[in-house]
Parts: structure tokens; C-alpha cells; sequence
């Protein structure tokens, strides 16, 4: 009779069950994907993000915030009904949250998406008071300008953190990119700015040229498994440099792949693109196979496998540095040549 084992975990104040939760997208916004989520075993969901632009555009047209003006949405005014679509808009986004809540019995997650302080902040708290049991802040800024330092950037990230921490007393994750020169000392300093959990890694768009090649494709694709081992080497090397907890999202695919992301030191996983490609049930497959794994290596518990693997407890942490890629390139054989 194998022993049961406990799958549970920590993340942003939340006691899970396990540690898989359905990450930020438009399909968690509907009821009836969250009651299949829910049923196939995710221990909680994303709202998709609510944008910065989206907030200060309604406050504005609502004669809310006077230092806005109208050609501070001059363009964004052709997408924003499209992004009213992707998300419900702020008007509903806050009943949406209120029904979630009701619908199913796994906590949601809402999230907010911006860059800058100012007014629209204030909406962390109104998602706290319709009922999210916690907030992630996604923060995306491109910087196209040479003159802005890396340094302007992520001040601005911080003081963002600050505010948004300051309007809410659920917990907050922020959701960042892999795209700093310093990342664990950037990661230390969203914690002291208020942080208690971070998101590794937003996946950007990455454009190209289509139509003659005169035209710009912004493409959005689905990730695939190959894609965790980004995640993956910068798990392992916070865990237990930071005092937040860490979820892992890009690419996981399969059960093995959230024990690798616990290994390496996370608390939750995040997954978005399987369950587009597979449908929520692919949740329970994933559920499944990592009980496999655990009780053929003889885990117990998923506390058990949190960074046994991560940068300062495994047995080779060189493998996660730069001395690693040396010898990976003089080691490398083409199977081609
Ligand atoms: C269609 C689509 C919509 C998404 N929308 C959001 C969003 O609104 N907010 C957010 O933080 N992440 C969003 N994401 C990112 C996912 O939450 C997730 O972090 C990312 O896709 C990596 O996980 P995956 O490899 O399992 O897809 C979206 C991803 C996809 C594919």
C-alpha cells in the first residue's frame, strides 16, 4: 500500500493543496473553465490582468484624473474594446472577481498590469474588497529611449511595488521578466519594496516581419517544455537568497516538469499554454504524474523537494554559472557534423 503524500504548499499567504495554479489568461475570466479547473484539481486561478491604461482611461472619462489628457489615449483608444473583451474591463472586472468567488471554492488571484504610479493603483484595493484572496502585479515596460538607465527602470518598478502593496492587505506577487543585469539583487529589493512572492518569468511578445516583410507581426505563441529552463536556473539560485516566496511560469508542461521548478526552489507552478492546448482536465495528468514521480523516488511531500536541487543545496552549483557554459561549449558535439 504506497504511503499518501502531501502535495501541499504555500504561496502568497495561500495554504494549497498542490502546487499547481491556472496563470493569468482571458479563459480564467469565464465560469465555466474555472469550475473544470477547479474539478481537475488547480489549486487556484489568475485573473487575466487589468491594465494601467484601461483604469486612467475610464477615471478620465469619468472626470477623475485631471492630469490626463486626451491625447494621453489617442491611440490606445483603438484597442481598448478589444481589451474590454480580453478582460471584462475595469467596470466588470471587479463583478467577475465577486462571481468567481462564488462559482468556485479555490482561491482567485486578480491581477494588475502597469508601469507607472498614480490614481489607477487605488484599484489594487477594490480587487482586494471584491473578494481576490491575493494580487499579482505584472510589470512590462520596453524601454526604446538609450538615455533611460536600468537603474530609472527599476526605481520606477519599486516605487510601483511600494504604492500597490500600500493599498492592499492580501498578499502581493509581482510577475517580472528575465531582463535585468542584477536579478537577484533586483529581486531582493522588490521584496524590501513590498513584495511576497515573485512571478519568474512574464513571456514577451516577440515580433517579426510578415507580409513582404513590410509589416509588424507582434506574435504570441504558446510556450513549450524547453522553455522552463530559464525559470528554472533563476529559482534555483533565489531560493533562499530572498525572503518571498517563488512560482514558476513558462513552459511546464507536465508533472515532471513542477517537480523540477520544486526542486529548484519554487512554491507554486503557473501553467496557461497546456491548458489551452490540452484543456483543464490536462491538470489532473499533471497531478497525477507527480504523485508517480514522488512515490517511486520516495518523497512524501512536496516541503520535501522545495530546493533540494536549488543553487546552494545541490551537489554541482557551477552548473548554474558562467563556468558551466564554458565547458558546455567545449563540450558540445553537433549530432549533425
Ligand atoms: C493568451 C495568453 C494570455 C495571457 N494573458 C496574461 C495576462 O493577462 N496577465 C499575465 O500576467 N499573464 C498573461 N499571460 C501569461 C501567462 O499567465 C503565463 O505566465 C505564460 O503564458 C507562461 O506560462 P505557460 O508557458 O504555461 O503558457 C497570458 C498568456 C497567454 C498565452
Amino acid at each position: 500500500m504506497p504511503r499518501p503524500i502531501d502535495l501541499s504548499t504555500r504561496w502568497l499567504g495561500l495554504d494549497l493543496p498542490n502546487p499547481i495554479i491556472a496563470s493569468a489568461c482571458p479563459q480564467n475570466a469565464d465560469l465555466d473553465m474555472l469550475k473544470k479547473l477547479e474539478d481537475a484539481g488547480a489549486a487556484a486561478a489568475v485573473m487575466p490582468s487589468l491594465f494601467e491604461e484601461q483604469i486612467e482611461f475610464e477615471e478620465w472619462q469619468f472626470g477623475g484624473l485631471s492630469d490626463y489628457g486626451a491625447e494621453s489615449f489617442a491611440e490606445a483608444g483603438s484597442y481598448f474594446p478589444e481589451l474590454n473583451d480580453y478582460n471584462s474591463g475595469p467596470d466588470q472586472y471587479l463583478e467577475n472577481i465577486e462571481q468567481a468567488r462564488k462559482a468556485v471554492s479555490m482561491p482567485i488571484i486578480g491581477s494588475l498590469n502597469g508601469v507607472t504610479r498614480g490614481g489607477w493603483t487605488r484599484f489594487a484595493q477594490q480587487i482586494e474588497s471584491a473578494g481576490a484572496s491575493a494580487l499579482e502585479l505584472n510589470m512590462y515596460y520596453l524601454p526604446t529611449d538609450p538615455k533611460i538607465t536600468s537603474a530609472q527602470i527599476e526605481e520606477t518598478y519599486l516605487e510601483l511595488v511600494q504604492e500597490v502593496k500600500g493599498n492592499i492587505s492580501i498578499q502581493l506577487g509581482v510577475k517580472i521578466g528575465p531582463f535585468f543585469s542584477s536579478l537577484p539583487n533586483f529581486a531582493a529589493r522588490l521584496v524590501e519594496a513590498g513584495a511576497d512572492g515573485i512571478i519568474l518569468f512574464n513571456r514577451f511578445l516577440q515580433p517579426d516581419l510578415k507580409n513582404d516583410l513590410t509589416e509588424i507581426e507582434p506574435l504570441l505563441s504558446l510556450s513549450d517544455h524547453r522553455e522552463i529552463r530559464l525559470p528554472l536556473r533563476w529559482i534555483a539560485i533565489l531560493h533562499g537568497r530572498i525572503q518571498a516566496s517563488l512560482a514558476a511560469t513558462s513552459g511546464i508542461c507536465s508533472g515532471e516538469d513542477v517537480i523540477k521548478m520544486l526542486l529548484s526552489g519554487a512554491d507554486a507552478a503557473m501553467i496557461t499554454s497546456i491548458i489551452m492546448r490540452k484543456g483543464p482536465g490536462v491538470v489532473s495528468e499533471m497531478i497525477a504524474q507527480m504523485q508517480h514521480w514522488m512515490q517511486e523516488h520516495g518523497y512524501r511531500s512536496v516541503e520535501q523537494l522545495k530546493g533540494s536541487m536549488s543553487h546552494r543545496n545541490c551537489p554541482n552549483p557551477a552548473a548554474f554559472e558562467r563556468s558551466n557554459y564554458m565547458k558546455a561549449l567545449t563540450s558540445f558535439q553537433s549530432p549533425e557534423v
